[in-house]
């Protein structure tokens, strides 16, 4: 087995985040967040809105803000590599699905595979054959000609996700991804979500503010403070997938919510926590 192997897939060590304000004064985001993930599972992060999940998500991503260093101190390790930039095994989903809207689905689940990293990694075959595999698995095989603005919201966060996954990436980063969806719609992706999980078993980041959906799809949940924020629970839920509704409706899953809301209200964040779906 090599040294990277034994490495943790993704760690956060002792993440400071500050942003300069106007008239020289200093705004702590994070403070001193260390988190370490080792198993491909889903992990939930949640926290008051402007806590800080968005940058830290971007951080496992090496995506740097233009107008500031980032972290301010502490790092990010992939299997015990620094992390400082673009990682080819990180790949991130956002609210905004970030569709070219000038390239048809199946256009945009390949255009990945147009950067140098990927056509030196996979065969303009392989990845051909990956993409039609994938559209299948989002269920977008028959509207692989279209073009973004003949989808749905869904169908289009279902294109962002093809995108994501057909790049087998170790890590997957979500950033409230189903946020602006409908409620059936959000269940229909959460369902997907799940399913896609057991067959491309990476680790999953997931951001929402949506306590329902953290106890519904993740392994584990982990709540921020308010800001300078700090990790204040993390907790572990160790139900299959796909969660029954009899769980989904139990007494533990009330409690787990309660737990959550708890933190979450005490952060001062009552406007911004949906609570139920
Ligand atoms: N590039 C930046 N420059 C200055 N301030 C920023 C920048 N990015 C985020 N912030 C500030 O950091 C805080 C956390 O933002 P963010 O990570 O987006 O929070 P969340 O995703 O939890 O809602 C907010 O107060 C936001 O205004
Ligand atoms: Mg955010």
């Amino acid at each position: 087995m090599s040294v990277a192997a034994t490495k943790p897939l993704l760690s956060a060590i002792d993440i400071v985040q500050e942003y300069a304000q106007p008239e020289g004064k200093v705004l702590r985001v994070l403070d001193k967040v260390s988190l370490t993930f080792e198993q491909p599972s889903i992990n939930m992060l949640l926290g008051p809105s402007g806590c800080g999940k968005s940058t830290l998500l971007r951080m496992f991503g090496g995506v740097r803000p233009w107008n500031v260093a980032t972290p301010t101190s502490g790092r990010v390790e992939i299997e015990g590599q620094a992390c400082v930039g673009p990682h080819p095994d990180a790949v991130m989903v956002f609210q905004h699905y970030s569709n070219r809207p000038d390239l048809t689905v199946r256009q945009n689940v390949m255009y990945p595979f147009r950067f140098n990293e990927w056509k030196r990694r996979v065969s303009e075959k392989d990845a051909a054959q990956r993409v039609d595999q994938m559209l299948a698995e989002v269920g977008l095989a028959d509207k692989k000609d279209l073009y973004p603005s003949q989808l749905s919201g869904g169908q289009n966060q279902r294109v962002a996700l093809a995108r994501a996954l057909v790049l087998r990436p170790k890590v997957l980063l979500m950033d409230e991804p189903f946020g602006a969806l409908d409620a059936q719609t959000r269940s229909h992706m959460q369902q997907l979500l799940a399913k896609l999980h057991e067959v491309h078993r990476c680790l999953v980041v997931f951001v929402t503010h949506d306590v329902t959906e953290a106890l519904l799809l993740g392994d584990r949940v982990i709540v921020l403070s308010t800001q300078p924020a700090k990790v204040i629970d993390d907790f572990s839920i160790e139900v299959r997938q796909p969660r029954s509704a009899e769980w989904l409706n139990g007494v533990e899953v009330r409690e787990m919510h309660e737990r959550v809301v708890g933190h979450l209200r005490a952060a001062g964040a009552h406007g911004n926590v949906r609570v139920s779906v």
